[in-house]
């Protein structure tokens, strides 16, 4: 179990891929972009206002600064190692299959529960856009799970299944429709700020810290959701033009551009509004998502504003309350028509990574099973959506989000430690990024994800070594007998050209991957 994947192998499979090299640095760094602006910073602004309240700002810092260092060690590796898979592939040729299996299994948390997370984000912006727009009152019943007294949240099971039943039609969306949305978002976070901090007041920055530093860095661990994504960047590695180059900048500048954005929407929110969070009858701290602060939530707006921690479409709502009305309405509709990009690119990014598991024979192969007609895996999509509704049928966005970043912080650092181990096994290799000061960022990438994750929620914590129990048993029943590196087996599967953010046609005549020609 403790057999590696040789990296030159793994160089070798994708020299012999035909996947098109196309995306640019613009595009990639839009990539980036289009997967990372979502649910963190529309919705769970709130929640990490009821956590930290106007320093929510330091725990925006606090998470960004984790996702740099980490970026930074991710950067080395995608570039030396330009093939899709992500953390789970460099973890494969550094660490070893064991603890690539595990990487794999979280990453499933990583993307699987993330989607989940957008998908219940964006039935809260379009419940809320809906009874602005038509003056009606939705029934909790049908828009939110039995966490804060309804049964389904029903508009995020329609979300899920219509973009799995898109991925399994094998849409792909396009370059175009990337940067389009990314415009989208980003007019829609611009406008934000231009009208949220020309009227910010001192006083709603005090007290600046009500819950003191555990607040900030719990606050910290919870918005950290909203810059996962970045690494998608990495698993369109294979399909970049100059990856050495080109994944670096994509990788960082995304960050970069995003983590400026939060900044100014955190501070205009705080500004001019208000963040403080809401307390229990006896002060007694409430924890975001549950049944009391809905319960309390319900009281407060009854006879008065509703505070921003309440709001399940935070930046739409301090819009309308800071006299915008319209153009808090059109915020809600640019979340209403770019979230689902996001779902679409998480549900992809797991299939794409339950797809290469598979093609290394660590899951059944029926996983990577191509639909006839429409050429796409569709039973691993099918299996991934459903567990994507599921989830978002029943649970609350900040709780979806704290699981999805147990799994990510995981994957991050394994991603740290396999760069340093590299650095020491393989000093000669050609390192076309090397992360500056390798010893220094990465131990602070390490220490940065041991942090946040400890200061993830219980249940939170408690899941992930739990979901890595359930992984294990599969690992022993399956994975460790059938690994095509432990039987030997030389790779050929070709990766499945439909990738979320490309426009790769298929080439011409190339047997579909999974297909009998192809396996013969
Ligand atoms: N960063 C992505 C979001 O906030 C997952 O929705």
């Amino acid at each position: 179990m403790w057999r590696v994947k040789s990296l030159d192998a793994i160089l070798a499979t994708a020299e012999k891929k035909s996947l098109h090299r196309s995306l640019g640095p613009v595009q990639l760094t839009m990539l980036g972009i289009g997967g990372i602006i979502g649910t963190g910073i529309f919705v769970l602004t709130a929640e990490a206002a009821q956590k930290a309240g106007p320093s929510m700002m330091l725990s925006f810092v606090i998470a960004g600064a984790v996702c740099a260092v980490a970026a930074l060690c991710y950067a080395e590796l995608a570039s030396m190692v330009p093939v899709a898979g992500s953390a789970y592939t460099y973890s494969y040729a550094v660490l070893g299959e064991f603890f690539a299996w595990l990487v794999g299994w979280a990453l499933i948390l990583e993307y699987a529960v993330a989607a989940s997370a957008v998908a219940v984000g964006w039935s809260g912006y379009v419940v809320g856009l809906i009874e602005h727009l038509a003056h009606i009152d939705i029934p909790d019943m049908l828009t939110a799970g039995p966490y804060a007294g309804g049964v389904i949240n029903l508009p995020a099971v329609l979300i899920s299944l219509l973009v799995t039943w898109l991925l399994v039609l094998g849409t792909k969306e396009s370059a175009t429709v990337n940067g389009f949305l990314v415009a989208i978002k980003i007019s829609a976070l611009t406008a934000f700020v231009f009208l949220a901090v020309p009227v910010m007041k001192m006083e709603n920055f005090h007290p600046f810290a009500p819950l003191a530093t555990a607040g900030v860095i719990g606050a910290g661990a919870s918005i950290f959701f909203a810059y996962v994504g970045f690494d998608a960047v990495s698993t369109a590695a294979e399909e970049t033009r100059n990856p050495q180059v080109n994944v670096p900048i994509g990788l960082i500048g995304s960050l970069v551009i995003c983590t400026i954005f939060y900044l100014l929407v955190a501070g205009g929110a705080v500004g001019a509004y208000g963040a403080q969070p809401v307390f229990g009858l006896n002060h007694e701290v409430l924890s975001p998502g549950s049944i009391e602060l809905a319960a309390r939530c319900k009281e407060i707006s009854a006879v008065g504003a509703m505070p921003l921690v309440c709001s399940k479409e935070a930046l739409a709502h301090v819009l309308r309350e800071i006299g915008h009305p319209a153009v808090g309405n059109l915020l809600g509709l640019a979340a209403g028509l770019a979230l689902p990009s996001v779902i679409l690119m998480m549900i992809y990014g797991q299939t794409r990574i339950f797809f290469v598991m598979s093609r290394d024979g660590l899951l059944p192969s029926v996983l990577s099973k191509v639909h006839p007609k429409f050429k796409t895996p569709h039973i691993v999509t099918m299996v991934t959506g459903g567990l994507v509704l599921v989830a978002a049928a029943f649970f609350p966005v900040g709780q979806l989000a704290d699981i999805s970043n147990s799994g990510t912080l995981f994957a991050f650092l394994m991603v740290a430690i396999a760069v340093m181990m590299l650095r020491i096994k393989d000093p000669d290799r050609h390192r076309p990024f090397k992360t500056p000061l390798v010893w220094i960022i990465a131990p602070l990438a390490i220490v940065g994800c041991l942090v946040l994750f400890f200061y993830l929620p219980m249940k939170a914590k408690l899941l992930l070594p739990i979901w890595a129990a359930i992984g294990l048993v599969f690992y022993f029943a399956y994975g460790y007998r059938k690994s095509h590196v432990g039987r030997g087996v030389t790779e050929v599967a070709e990766l499945d050209p439909n990738a979320p953010g490309t426009a790769i046609p298929p080439m011409p005549g190339a047997p579909a991957p999974g297909s009998k020609e192809e396996r013969e």
